[in-house]
């Protein structure tokens, strides 16, 4: 029977690929947080992926854009709320790669020229806005003008969460577990699912002493994405591998809605900014690093075992907060 760390590792490098970003990204030990938790902390700078601010999505994209150039295609499309760090990152990577990005998105969330959206104005980025609760009138949307283009054009879902985008997480749980250290557990936010399946996939195969806890930052049934896509992104990989509800942890931190700032997160923000000069974002990261701190308070973190919080990104919705 073949090894499915082995076949995942190999199928991993076989895949189409094009290179976005500055790997590996640091970790390193959050000395003032872990005085005032009582914890050993530890940070993936994910936020320092070498892309635009920087971010998650460069490891997605590195796969999804390397799929569409293979494809042959032009234009890019993609989606998300007003300020998605996602699209615009999506934007960054296929201005350097010479496509062309269309990003039609939600209008919620602040629209005005600031954060993510003054970042694409700058880069002279084509986007558009539809009055729609659902991701799929934005689909067709995009068919429509890509049709009309006469060019061949592709499409990235909404936070890039299909199989081949999750990969982009399970290798850098590979990556993780090249750097060293083990860790008790990994935390980390979840918004469309792709970064938390594909940790979660990941630390199955490359990390099996890891448990991952994902902070749910929007109201998606994540109980049932996370199990489809880690079991979508394992066929992708060939990897035979059973995949459980009880694989990984959920945590509701998404407080009083998505992209809406909480309490406990703008706390988070502060704290982080305080005591380690790190930037964190309020709809993502520092919802996600107040639900680390909910865990280290409540005594969920065993004394010697070591907490590694995954820094995604998002700095540009910093610039968006009304
Ligand atoms: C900064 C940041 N962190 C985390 C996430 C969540 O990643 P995913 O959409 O893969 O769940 C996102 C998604 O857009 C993000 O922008």
């Amino acid at each position: 029977m073949s090894n499915p760390t082995e076949t995942a590792a190999r199928r991993l490098d076989a895949l189409p690929r094009v290179s976005l970003g500055v790997f590996p990204t640091p970790i390193h030990r959050l000395d003032r947080i872990s005085e005032y938790l009582n914890a050993d902390i530890y940070v993936k700078r994910d936020d320092m992926t070498g892309l635009g601010l920087g971010g998650n999505k460069t490891r997605k994209l590195e796969f999804l854009l390397a799929d569409a150039i293979k494809r042959g295609c032009q234009i890019v499309f993609t989606t998300g709320g007003a300020q998605s760090n996602h699209a615009m990152l999506t934007a960054a990577a296929c201005n350097r790669l010479g496509l062309e990005p269309i990003l039609i998105l939600k209008r919620r969330g602040v629209t005005e020229d600031l954060g993510n959206r003054f970042l694409e104005s700058l880069m002279g980025t084509e986007v558009r806005y539809m009055d729609t609760d659902d991701y799929n009138n934005i689909y067709r949307e995009m068919d429509v003008t890509g049709s009309a283009s006469g060019k061949k054009y592709y499409i990235i879902p909404c936070g890039g969460s299909n199989a081949l985008g999750t990969l982009g997480y399970v290798d850098c749980a590979r990556e993780i577990a090249s750097q060293g250290a083990r860790f008790g557990h990994i935390v980390l936010a979840e918004g469309s699912g792709g970064t938390m399946a594909g940790m979660a996939l990941g630390a199955k195969l490359f990390l099996p002493e890891t448990r991952v806890h994902g902070m749910m930052v929007d109201t998606d049934p994540f109980d049932e994405i996370t199990p489809r896509l880690m079991r979508e992104a394992a066929a992708l990989l060939g990897a035979d591998i059973s995949v459980t509800r009880d694989d990984f942890t959920l945590l509701d931190m998404c407080g009083p809605g998505y992209a809406v700032p909480s309490e406990e997160g703008n706390a988070a923000v502060r704290l982080m900014a305080e005591r380690e000069g790190i930037f964190l974002d309020p709809v993502y990261t520092g919802k996600a690093f107040a639900g680390l701190i909910r865990m280290a308070r409540e005594g969920l973190f065993k004394p010697g075992e070591k907490v590694l919080f995954i820094h995604t990104g998002g700095a540009g919705g910093l610039f968006a907060v009304r």
